[in-house]
């Protein structure tokens, strides 16, 4: 399966939701995560974010390897969403912010 990771954060530019062919994306306040039952690991999304925060779970980095659980945690609280939508108002700034998890709201 595929993973959204902390780069998404506050940023939440949706490319991604456009391309899934199983529409497995889920929509939260700031971020979206992908639901690892419906993901077929076509790889599609990974080019399409402006910031990379897609990441085979394999190739998650050691850092971020929360995300992973997190992802399925979400899907399992998140609404589906399938088409892109703009993205947050400030998304460029947040885009250059490293350490962002704590802003987080889930
Ligand atoms: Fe959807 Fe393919 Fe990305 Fe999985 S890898 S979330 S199926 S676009
Ligand atoms: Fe997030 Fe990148 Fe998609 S910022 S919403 S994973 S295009």
């Amino acid at each position: 399966t595929y993973v959204v990771t902390e780069a998404c954060i506050r940023c939440k530019y949706t490319d991604c939701v456009d391309v899934c062919p199983v529409d497995c994306f889920v929509e939260g306040p700031d971020f979206l995560a992908i639901d690892p039952d419906g993901c077929i690991d076509c790889t599609l999304c990974v080019a399409e974010c402006p910031v990379e925060a897609i990441f085979a779970a394999s190739d998650v980095p050691d850092e971020q390897q929360a995300f992973i659980a997190l992802n399925a945690e979400l899907a399992r609280k998140w609404q589906q969403i399938t088409e892109k939508i703009p993205a947050l108002p400030d998304a460029d700034d947040w885009a250059k912010i490293k350490n962002k998890r704590q802003f987080l709201n889930v």
